[in-house]
């Protein structure tokens, strides 16, 4: 547990809360987690009857505009996204510039960064209409510019958008193309697909969306913003950890020793090794995601001849991790990131691809918190305040007697 201390600065109180487990932001309508209990809500309704009952789209306009849509609204919502899903004209240049070899994630923050050079029509955060245009800009395009980025690092030519295809089916031929003879991608591969992006769609102040708060708050643009929440999501403790999953069960595999070895380097604090894709800042009991997650995985890699290795491998880790008083004290369970790596693979995408698809499903809930912070009458710049322990007051005439 992290001590919160409390002091007198020259200023007023001030606390020290280290990565701000104890300090609430603001007040928000979105998404409503109960770490204790594992329980996952949006906009008030569970997160087990949105996999199964709701579609991404749906919970895309639920983060957006409050509301589950009604059967008109999400066809009009659908329109307004294919009719803007091809990238702006030229915009190609830019996610092809990179060296190849370049992290798909380095690639996915520039771009969106670079967005707004193409939207500047649309760039005053000011402006409602604007900001709106914008929003349905980049839920629009995000899939088109991470689709670009797969084809272009594996060296593919790219796909066009297809606006006869829905959000998610259509992300997907433009990743893999069609096969011939075939109307759209394989119906439990996008089934797949739209759970997972479902499931990583919000989740409350994470790292990425406070990152994407604390720009905004600054006034900058949306594009600006959520650029920066990509990066903070890059990072291994963050969704990078989808990649470092695999990562680490391909390392484990390849040791001899295998589990046993791996959970002991865990334990041996000096290693600074942790088992990837366990824990969480906020559920201590069970992260109600990798439980949806894993269920998929099951009915992904059960299916004749879709056996992975690495899907049994991650199977007895967790069982070996759960039953060790290392991982159970410190109340260490698998989160989002343990099972998906396995599932992203048996789609077909590289492991480097994997934080890029977190992304896509994390933008409609940056953008519902960039509205909602943009509403709140709340709001003030984020600037935290500091305990500082450097040296006291100093002369540099005196230096050469220090
Ligand atoms: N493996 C081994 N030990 C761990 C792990 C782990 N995955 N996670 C936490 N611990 C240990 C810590 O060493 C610490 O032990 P100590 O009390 O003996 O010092 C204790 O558990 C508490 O851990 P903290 O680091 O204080 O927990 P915090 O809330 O700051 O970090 C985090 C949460 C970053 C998720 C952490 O559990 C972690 O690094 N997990 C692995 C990376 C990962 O899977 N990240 C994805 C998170 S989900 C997401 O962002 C989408």
């Amino acid at each position: 547990a992290f001590e919160i201390k409390t002091l007198l600065s020259g200023t007023g109180l001030v606390t020290i809360d280290p990565g701000f487990g104890n300090t609430a932001a603001c007040r928000s309508d979105i998404t409503y987690i109960d770490g204790a209990a594992g329980i996952l809500r949006y906009r008030g309704y569970p997160i087990e009857e949105l996999a199964q009952q709701a579609t991404f789209l749906e919970v895309c306009h639920l983060l957006l505009r409050g509301e589950l849509p009604k059967p008109g609204q999400l066809d009009a919502f659908a329109a307004e996204l294919t009719a803007q899903s091809a990238l702006p004209e030229g915009f190609e240049r830019v996610i092809d510039a990179f060296p190849s070899g370049t992290h798909p994630m380095i690639t996915l923050a520039a771009a969106v960064n670079a967005l707004a050079a193409f939207h500047t029509e649309n760039a005053d955060p000011t402006d409602d209409d604007q900001v709106e245009r914008a929003t349905i800009a980049l839920l629009a395009q995000l899939p088109a510019i991470a689709a670009r980025i797969h084809r272009t690092s594996a060296g593919l030519e790219p796909v066009a958008t297809d606006s006869s295809l829905a959000y998610v089916e259509n992300f997907l031929n433009m990743t893999f193309g069609k096969t011939e003879g075939e109307k759209g991608p394989d119906p439990l591969l996008a089934k797949a697909m739209d759970l997972l992006l479902t499931l990583h769609a919000d989740h409350e102040l994470n790292c990425s969306t406070s990152t994407v708060r604390v720009v905004g708050s600054s006034g900058a643009t949306v594009f600006a913003s959520v650029a920066a929440g990509i990066n903070a999501l890059s990072g291994p403790l963050h969704g990078g950890a989808n990649q470092a999953v695999l990562e680490m069960l391909e390392q484990i595999q390849n040791t001899e020793g295998g589990i046993d070895t791996f959970i002991e380097q865990v334990k041996d604090r000096e290693s600074k090794t942790r088992l990837m894709g366990f824990g969480h800042r906020v559920y201590k009991n069970f992260d109600p995601r990798s439980r949806e997650i894993k269920k998929l995985a099951q009915e992904i890699l059960n299916q004749p001849g879709a056996n992975d290795p690495l899907f049994d491998l991650a199977l007895q880790l967790e069982e070996r991790a759960l039953s060790d008083s290392y991982f159970v004290d410190r109340k260490l369970y698998p989160n989002v990131d343990f099972y998906t790596g396995v599932i992203y693979r048996a789609l077909g995408f590289s492991t480097e691809m994997f934080t890029v698809l977190f992304a896509l499903g994390r933008l409609p809930g940056w953008l519902a918190h960039w509205h909602e912070l943009r509403k709140d009458p709340d709001t003030r710049i984020a600037r935290p305040r500091q305990l500082y322990t450097g040296p006291a007051q100093r002369s540099v005439a005196a230096r050469d007697n220090a």
